[in-house]
């Protein structure tokens, strides 16, 4: 990589331009790289779907997708620039002859392409054919790919081995939108350019580590798709379990890809495997009932458009993770996520060690142990809980509970935080892999995901009711507090 940001010019092609990700994420995203000028002025984007639409029309559709996603206040002078680039081609994926009249549009330039599938992974297979069929893949061409990359191990190596079998793993780019949130990559900063904490991080200083992702969200229209997944196939085998990586690997050598990837892997197999014998203490599974978000009346999950009144599908999941390995021995990381919380929420706390001594027991017996917290989103920043002493005249040992704050928004002043796809459109373009998972990550993630799964089945465990709006059911609480801890508030 050169330290010019700027990437060379590509061809992005995006199949699936029409759908939700790509008219809320991928188009804001162009926009802000547009006018950032991160867009190499060669760059083309061709978006692709079902639909009869001519440029004209994706022009138009692009044009309310931004106002609806970003608002009204846009650039015109990059507004013109990103319209110029797009062209639109109707296309039935299954449709080998449809793919051949795409080789048009990729005579007008030899830049490499970058395949964006955007689409649900059932038509990866046909999109490839069609690719392959009308030679449009180069040995240059890249491919990125969203989640979910099937929905159990087997699953996912199909899909692996189908897509694996035109592009190489070089070629392809499997996203995990967390990765390109602003505050889980500095988290590698964080842990890796402050003595501090590289010092601290293990078994001996630490305590547990609470990672909570909570959203006041339904399902919004898609509650078919949805239960099928469920929270642990759709939040936890991927967004949290990359979070735990980085959270618990050891330093990389570098930045490059696989330095990165392959610390993260050693700790997804470090995973103590969850079985039906210690499933009950290690895993709750919850589904939201009726309740009130944010003051208004929200149904239950069995009850939402749509809904198969019997589900038995998680909309919660906390889980007590153990990593087998020597920094982490005996250091649990408590995990959480769940939909119709009470609100949006996502952050890690690091709990230390409590002092072996405390030699201001007169005047505070419970010395509490510093804790670090590392706020996701919103409110993005990071804090550290500790004892001060209050100042005056008064005795030493008046001492209090305070904490350094440090707020993203306030000390960097700045006016919006990048989004994820922003980022990982842009780390795609210059090739870079390290923002992007690999198959053998995803794989291993799968087999501790898979072995839940069968300890649910076999145990018959159906998930328990919690209000919407609420924070999950009381055996969340159950879970850690038999440990003697709670969960941070
Ligand atoms: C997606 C899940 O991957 O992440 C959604 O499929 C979830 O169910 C979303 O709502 C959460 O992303 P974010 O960026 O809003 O935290």
């Amino acid at each position: 990589m050169t330290n010019d940001p700027t990437p060379g010019a590509c061809n992005l092609v995006i199949f699936g331009i029409a759908g939700d990700l790509a008219r809320r994420k991928l188009l804001a995203a162009l926009y802000h790289l547009d006018l950032e000028n991160l867009l190499h002025p060669d760059t083309r984007i061709l978006g692709l779907a079902r639909s009869e639409m001519n440029d004209d029309d994706l022009r138009n559709m692009v044009m309310n997708s931004l106002v609806q996603f970003i608002g009204g206040d846009l650039n015109q002078e990059t507004l013109r620039r990103l319209m110029r680039r797009m062209s639109y081609r109707s296309l039935e994926f299954k449709n080998t002859a449809h793919f051949k009249g795409l080789q048009e549009w990729f005579k007008d330039s030899n830049y490499r392409s970058i395949f964006y599938f955007a689409t649900p992974a059932a038509v990866y297979a046909d999109i490839c054919a069609g690719l392959s069929h009308a030679g449009l893949i180069r040995s240059d061409s890249q491919v990125i790919m969203e989640k979910p990359i099937g929905d159990s191990l087997k699953s996912s190596k199909l899909v692996n081995d189908l897509v694996g079998s035109r592009f190489s793993e070089e070629q392809i780019y499997r996203i995990d939108h967390y990765l390109g949130k602003e505050t889980v990559l500095n988290l590698l900063v964080l842990r890796f350019a402050n003595s501090l904490f590289t010092s601290n991080w293990d078994y001996t200083c630490i305590d547990h580590i609470q990672i909570t992702v909570a959203e006041s969200v339904g399902l919004e229209h898609r509650w078919n798709f949805y239960d099928k997944a469920g929270q642990l196939r759709d939040m936890v085998q991927n967004h949290l379990l990359q979070i735990l990586c980085l959270l618990a690997m050891e330093p990389p050598a570098d930045l490059s890809p696989d330095s990165i990837r392959t610390e993260k892997l050693k700790v997804l197999k470090a995973l103590r495997p969850i079985t039906k014998e210690n499933l009950g203490k290690n895993v709750v599974r919850g589904q939201y009932v009726d309740g009130f978000v944010k003051g208004a009346p929200v149904p239950a999950y069995i009850n939402e458009e749509g809904a198969n009144p019997r589900s038995t599908t998680e909309t919660y999941v906390a889980i007590k993770a153990e990593i087998d390995n020597w920094r982490w021995s005996g250091v649990p990381f408590y995990l959480r996520t769940g939909k119709r919380l009470a609100m949006k929420h996502s952050e890690i706390n690091i709990h230390f060690k409590a002092q072996p001594h405390n030699i201001f027991r007169n005047s505070f017996p419970d010395l509490p142990p510093n804790m670090l917290t590392i706020r996701l989103q919103p409110d993005e920043g990071i804090e550290l809980q500790m004892m001060n002493k209050v100042p005056g005249i008064t005795e030493i040992g008046q001492i209090t509970r305070n904490h350094l704050d440090l707020s993203f928004s306030e000390s960097y002043n700045s006016s919006r935080i990048v989004d994820a796809y922003e980022r990982l459109l842009l780390e795609a373009m210059q090739q870079n892999q390290s923002w992007f998972v690999r198959r053998d990550e995803v794989e291993q993630a799968w087999i501790w995901i898979d072995d839940i799964i069968r300890a649910w089945e076999r145990s018959g465990v159906r998930p328990d009711p919690y209000p919407a709006g609420s924070w999950g059911p009381t055996s969340a609480i159950a879970l850690i507090a038999r440990d003697g801890r709670h969960w941070d508030e």
